[in-house]
């Protein structure tokens, strides 16, 4: 047992679900942020508890093979990235064993699981399409803009991110210096006063479409007229807006946004499928990587042009639009919604008649069409929260005995979690594919494709 502000030197042996390193001294784990497998450090002991303990890196002293500079300067603070100073290459290995482990360990699932290769982008900078800036002030009281440092709700302030789209850097230079020139109050969360709380962006990466929008603690933003003048001769800019939020809350966006200059929305592609995205509306952040998700998702579903499919948890619809394309008839089930409102819009858009959505909990709407109006499917996908689907709804599920179900999920153990359920039920894991959406996270997609026995 180790006690507080202790230092001492481990080998690094494991890497964590928070990305964090594990080693131990003389039997007693310690889990360090910033350490990597391979890695020899010097560490104090922050937080001791009885079987295991947290530590602070203070030197590495001999270096992993697999660690490599981060590209960012704030990249060890930073709470946005927690690998980046673990080569690309390893970070893929990571999250393919993070999936090959969960199949095996929760779901039970041994050689006779197919798992391919996990897909990695060919870039993995500068790939996020949507930013969220908090904004405050100093002790000297200049502007800070940036992140928040992991755990906490300091601002780093930062002028360049390298997993956000450059644009970013000038959009946020204008911003900090028009708050300045002008003296425009900052939001201060403890107190709930000051006026900027944070700065949206989010760019259309086929269209080059931007928009801007301030959330502020208020209606309106004085000098408006001079921070328009200034944004929009960034080349791509297409909306420009305020977000009000009065709430004394974590929650960043409010309801109510105003058009300050363009359009309420930008538009964007994901493959053929054109989307209208306002302020407030659910868009994938690494539109490139979707595409390769949801081809597989597509690919996986085998669609020959008549069949009836179900895509539970749609979003804006997705990859509901993406089947569409192939299928006789999809239905969408969504719980919010604004996102089926948008999920409406995007099928007018791109004049797709054969897409119909509901709103509802996927695991109650689906029992009751079932139950009521003996709907069927011959595909279902399911694309849950990260906690899964409820067993009511793969209940269903097994009943209806689709052909096909493809899962695509973002949580690898409560994946494994599910598959068992539906393969102690009739169906067998054909295909796994692991899809690298977030570079530098310990985040993965996965997507699963299940094939009902004998059919
Ligand atoms: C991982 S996202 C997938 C969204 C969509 N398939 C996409 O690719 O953009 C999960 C979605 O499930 C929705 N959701 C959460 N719980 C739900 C439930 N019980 N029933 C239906 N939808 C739900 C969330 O609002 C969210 O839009």
């Amino acid at each position: 047992m180790l006690n507080k502000n202790d230092e001492v030197i481990i080998d690094i042996e494991d890497i964590g679900s928070d990305g964090e390193g594990i080693g131990k001294y003389q039997g007693y784990t310690l889990f360090v942020k910033n350490a990597l497998p391979g890695d020899q450090v010097r560490v104090k002991v922050m937080k001791p508890k009885k079987n295991y303990g947290y530590a602070r890196l203070l030197e590495v002293l001999q270096p992993s093979a697999y660690r490599v500079n981060p590209l960012c300067e704030v990249a060890g603070k930073c709470g946005g990235c927690s690998l980046q100073h673990l080569s690309y290459e390893r970070q893929l290995a990571y999250k393919q064993n993070k999936v090959k482990n969960c199949l095996e360990r929760i779901g039970g699932f041994k050689e006779d699981i197919r798992l391919e290769p996990i897909i990695g982008m060919e870039e993995p900078f500068y790939y996020r399409n949507k930013a969220q800036f908090p904004v405050g002030r100093n002790k000297e009281g200049k502007v800070v803009i940036g992140f928040y440092a992991g755990g906490t709700h300091s601002i780093i302030d930062t002028s360049h991110c390298a997993i956000q789209a450059k644009v970013n850097d000038t959009i946020i230079e204008k911003i900090r210096t028009f708050l300045e020139e002008y003296q425009i109050s900052t939001y201060d969360e403890e107190s709930h006063e000051g006026l900027v709380r944070h700065i949206l962006t989010r760019v259309g990466f086929v269209t080059g479409e931007i928009m801007v929008c301030l959330i502020v603690n208020g209606d309106d933003l004085p000098y408006k007229e001079k921070l328009i003048e200034s944004l929009v001769l960034t080349p791509g800019m297409t909306s420009i807006s305020l977000n009000s939020n009065k709430v004394k809350t974590n929650v960043i966006l409010g309801d109510k946004v105003i058009t300050l200059w363009g359009q309420p929305f930008i538009t964007d592609y994901i493959g053929e499928i054109k989307y209208q995205i306002s302020p407030l509306s659910f868009y994938q952040v690494n539109p490139g990587q979707t595409k390769v998700l949801y081809e597989t998702a597509l690919n996986y579903a085998d669609l020959k042009g008549d069949e009836v499919v179900w895509d539970l948890y749609c979003g804006i619809g997705t990859i509901s639009l993406f089947l569409a394309g192939k299928a006789r008839q999809v239905y969408g089930v969504e719980i919010i919604p604004e996102a089926i409102e948008d999920a409406r819009q995007n099928a007018k858009i791109n004049h797709i008649k054969n897409a119909e959505f509901f709103v509802g909990a996927a695991e109650e709407v689906l029992p009751l069409k079932y139950k009521e109006d003996n709907i069927y499917a011959e595909v279902i996908v399911v694309d849950p929260p990260r906690k899964g689907c409820e067993e009511s709804l793969l209940n269903t599920i097994v009943q209806m005995a689709p052909k096909r179900v493809v899962y695509v999920s973002c949580d690898p153990a409560t994946l494994a979690r599910d598959l068992r359920y539906l393969c102690d039920r009739g169906y067998q894991v054909e295909k796994v594919q692991a899809v690298d959406q977030f570079a530098h996270s310990t985040h993965v997609e996965t997507v699963c494709c299940l094939q009902r026995v004998n059919c």
